[in-house]
């Protein structure tokens, strides 16, 4: 068997190895593979954005199945032109993929169906959106409608934060395009999850909820960033929350989509917050979460591979489950000094050998191979990634595992789970 996985962060590299444990004979190419992905994949050397030459490369290398990490390409129709080839691919077409690309489309595709999610309003217009927001009132969130890797949505606490929130995107244009409208929307509280869903557009395989830690600094301050750290399972999702999630959620979503001619099949990604009023939805993801992923498929002990071999041949997941590790998995992400502003990129990294030997995971996001040594590529450099029987063990061995890792200008959270944590204690 042949699998192309289109990527190179620490999500795809996270991919790779589960699928490896799958299918240990199969062959595996990759886009432009991460300094970690390299060895034992091939490389195809073709941009995950240039769709044209990467379904022509595929058709004729007889790529037996395709996998899309980043939501650009989906967003732009990676998955119709493999289609239009007859090449089976997994991830949703690209009317699907506006569940993530617009934030308005989505906002408005759960307004019509009854989906519980913030209030809101959308604007093209930076008078409106003052205005509204002069009505409104802080704390309130504002957001691109775009894509915009994770930092798009800037929550305000005052007022004055919002205005400048909306004078970047829609005055000075900071996001392009994705900002040219914005949605601006009520500020929830509440704890996170990340759910995700693999579905053959009508029926969903839950996969283990999550929490991602997407502020920069410690105690969850500081600006959004693509995700500093994750951990699962979270006990806060009980099996209740779970069958609320799939019945409130994405059974709604999922129907919805396919009446409005966007049947979506891949992975639908719910980022939920358990408010006092109950569940609600902050944003959906048409695509595997970044860093979640590399807490997920370690604890995911049946096979990634048939369901996502089903999906994108046209099958259906009816009845099919996913068994899962009765463990914890924590990851820390390292990352370069500045990110998520700008940061230096070519530092040669050291990882130690004994890590591997610890039973860590070390999956690689911003990371390149040059000369034979691993230097930075990219904001996000690594993901640690441990699992034990208990959460507070699987937490300080991601901890301890992130801190002997060592380039010019790394940082890392040492709190990833802190929550978590802190209900540990209470108990
Ligand atoms: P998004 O890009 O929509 O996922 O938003 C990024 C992060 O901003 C979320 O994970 C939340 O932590 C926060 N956020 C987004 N929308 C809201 C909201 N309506 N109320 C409170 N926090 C929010
Ligand atoms: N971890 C958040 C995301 O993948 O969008």
């Amino acid at each position: 068997m042949r699998i192309l996985i289109v990527g190179n962060g620490g999500r795809e590299h996270a991919l790779l190895w589960k699928l490896r444990r799958d299918a240990p004979s199969a062959e595996f190419y990759t886009t432009m593979p991460n300094g970690g992905m390299a060895p034992g994949c091939e490389v195809v050397g073709i941009a995950p954005g240039d769709i044209e030459a990467l379904s022509g490369w595929a058709a004729a290398h007889r790529i037996d199945l395709t996998i899309v990490g980043p939501e650009g390409p989906l967003a732009a129709g990676i998955v119709d032109r493999f289609q239009d080839k007859g090449l089976p691919i997994f991830g949703p077409s690209k009317n699907a993929a506006r569940i993530e690309s617009s934030k308005a489309y989505s906002k408005e595709l759960m307004r019509k169906s009854g989906v519980p999610t913030a209030e809101y309003r959308t604007f093209t217009s930076q008078e409106g959106a003052e205005e509204y927001v002069r009505n409104q009132g802080a704390p309130i969130v504002v957001k691109a409608s775009g894509l915009a890797a994770g930092k798009g949505a800037v929550v305000c606490m005052t007022e004055e934060e919002a205005f400048a929130a909306i004078d970047s995107m829609l005055g000075d244009l900071r996001f392009g395009e994705a900002g040219q409208e914005v949605v601006i929307e009520e500020y929830m509280e509440g704890e996170e999850l990340s759910v995700f869903a693999i579905t053959d557009g009508e029926n969903c395989v839950l996969l283990v909820p999550s929490q991602d830690h997407k502020r920069v600094g410690e105690g969850d301050t500081g600006p959004n960033t693509g995700g500093m750290g994750a951990y699962a399972p979270v006990t806060l999702a009980t099996d209740k929350v779970v069958a609320d999630a799939l019945t409130t959620v994405f059974e709604p979503t999922l129907e919805a989509l396919s009446n409005d001619d966007s049947l979506f099949k891949g992975l639908l990604y719910a980022g939920l917050m358990l408010t006092s009023d109950g569940l609600k939805v902050v944003e959906f993801n048409c695509r595997f979460g970044d860093p979640e992923t590399q807490v997920v498929l370690p604890l995911l002990e049946s096979s990634l591979l048939e369901l996502l071999g089903t999906v994108a041949e046209g099958g259906s997941l009816r009845g099919q489950e996913a068994r899962h590790q009765r463990a914890a998995a924590v990851t820390t992400v390292v990352a370069s000094g500045g990110y998520p502003g700008t940061y230096e990129k070519g530092n040669p990294i050291t990882i130690p050998e004994t890590l591997e030997k610890e039973g860590l995971m070390v999956f690689h996001a911003g990371t390149q191979l040059k000369d034979n040594s691993l230097v930075t590529s990219g904001g996000r450099v690594l993901t640690v990634t441990a699992t034990a029987a208990t959460f507070s063990a699987a937490a300080d061995m991601s901890r301890a595992g992130a801190a002997q890792i060592e380039f010019e200008g790394s940082f890392f959270r040492s709190d990833i789970g802190w929550r978590e944590r802190a209900r540990m204690e209470i108990k």
